[in-house]
């Protein structure tokens, strides 16, 4: 399967932000040389030198993007089905494992739907922004964004002629395939609809204040889960998870020592899970509850629910850090379930590990996450002692 297995790293070949196989390994270098010297319109996309900003240049290597089989086709591959609860008591950890490259940004089934929906997203949330400080930075991103799109999907993404433009043959459209000369808005919007993922960079805080923190400088977040994305723009790490209940004492000293040791070309994955009882994937609020509201909130009955309008959310969360501009940037993908395709999907053992893991959130965290609301409806339905308002299992398009 395509797809994310964290697994060790083969570096080859130092041509730019990706590496070739083996065998391609000489004839790519003869390439190169003559893309660098005669083919501008190529430039970004074929023999970018990298020039490294942090770390032993020896160790971090351009990664080995390998194009996916010729027989590949996004709209016959399913969502994976990521699963990250874990039994018995929730322990707030960075979690990180390392990623396979290949598995950067994924294609599969939900695209062209989920295309449309970011869209429209874009248009009416505007849940987007670059400081003018990280300009050069999400020209980067951009290049690195479809660069991988280039190697790994050819058959969909596909470099035109002159090198000038890209052609995207899932949704026939065309752009360019340097954004040296656009304006952020319009490389921004072009992100945000060729890839299902959402975005993040951050850059090093120059006034390198108490904490010596990255700070959030650009993102597209179509797809917030319980926060208005907003409200993070310039923020440091440990304001943006100011309302996470034990972040400076679990998280904040690590998550630090973290993003500043992270090396170009090094690809680190984590994911986070979460339930939700509403039908949206663009939720800027009503996940959360400070501890005040927490402690307002009722219990909602399960045979009141319909559970194909609920779901289990993971975010897969990609970083790395750009090799130019040394920005970190984080990639995100959001996989949604309805608990009724869940509940037909998990293994009896499977659903005893998921209701012991939402036992196992406590205390404040508990609170923040609302679990009064969901959990033990949530665990009564995944038991199968009660089967929510609407038994039948129906297919929910999310409109927003
Ligand atoms: C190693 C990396 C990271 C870890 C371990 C981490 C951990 C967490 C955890 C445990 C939560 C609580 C959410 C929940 O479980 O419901 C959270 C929330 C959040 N995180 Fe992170 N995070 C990481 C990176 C980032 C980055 C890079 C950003 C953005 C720059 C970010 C933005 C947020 C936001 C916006 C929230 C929601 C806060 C709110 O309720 O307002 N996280 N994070």
């Amino acid at each position: 399967m395509e797809h994310c297995k964290p697994q060790a790293f083969k570096f080859i070949l130092k041509v730019g932000y990706y590496g070739y196989s083996s065998e391609m390994q000489l004839g790519l270098l003869a390439v190169t040389l003559l893309l660098v010297v005669g083919l501008s319109g190529h430039y970004f996309y074929t023999g970018r030198k990298t020039k490294q900003k942090t770390g032993p240049k020896a160790k971090f290597q351009s990664p080995v993007i390998t194009p996916v089989s010729a027989d590949f086709k996004w709209e016959e591959t399913e969502p994976y089905p990521y699963r990250p609860f874990k039994k018995g008591p929730y322990n707030m950890t960075l979690a990180l494992k390392k990623l396979d490259p290949n598995d950067l940004i994924a294609l599969e089934n939900t695209y062209l739907e989920r295309i449309a929906l970011r869209e429209k997203l874009f248009d009416q949330t505007e849940f987007y922004a670059c400081d003018d400080s990280a300009v050069d930075a999400l020209k980067e991103m951009y290049r690195f964004i479809f660069g991988f799109m280039v190697k790994r999907y050819p058959q969909y993404f596909e470099l035109t002629e002159r090198g000038t433009s890209i052609h995207n043959r899932i949704t026939q459209k065309f752009f360019p395939s340097d954004p040296a000369d656009m304006k952020k808005e319009e490389i921004l919007r072009l992100i945000a609809t060729n890839i299902e993922e959402d975005m993040l960079i951050m850059l090093k805080n120059p006034s390198t204040g108490q904490f010596d923190e990255y700070i959030l400088r650009s993102f597209i977040t179509l797809m917030p889960a319980g926060f208005n994305p907003m409200t993070k723009l310039n923020k440091s790490l440990t304001a943006i998870h100011g309302p996470v209940p034990g972040y400076l004492q679990k998280l904040q000293i690590s998550m630090n020592k973290f993003f500043s040791r992270v090396q170009p070309h090094e690809f680190i994955v984590r994911q986070n899970w979460s339930l939700q009882t509403h039908p949206n994937l663009c939720a800027p609020k009503g996940s959360h509850a400070t501890k005040e509201e927490a402690e307002k909130l009722h219990p909602l009955f399960p045979n009141d629910l319909d559970f194909n309008k609920c779901f289990f959310r993971v975010e897969k969360q990609c970083v790395t850090r750009l090799p130019e501009t040394g920005a970190i940037i984080m990639i995100i993908r959001t996989y949604t379930t309805s608990l009724m395709d869940l509940r037909a999907d998990l293994s009896e053992e499977q659903k005893g590990i998921m209701c012991s893991a939402i036992d196992g959130i406590s205390g404040d965290l508990a609170l923040y996450k609302r679990r009064a609301i969901w959990g033990d409806a949530a665990k009564s339905f995944i038991r199968g002692e009660s089967n929510g308002s609407q038994p039948i299992p129906r297919k929910h398009v999310f409109v927003h």
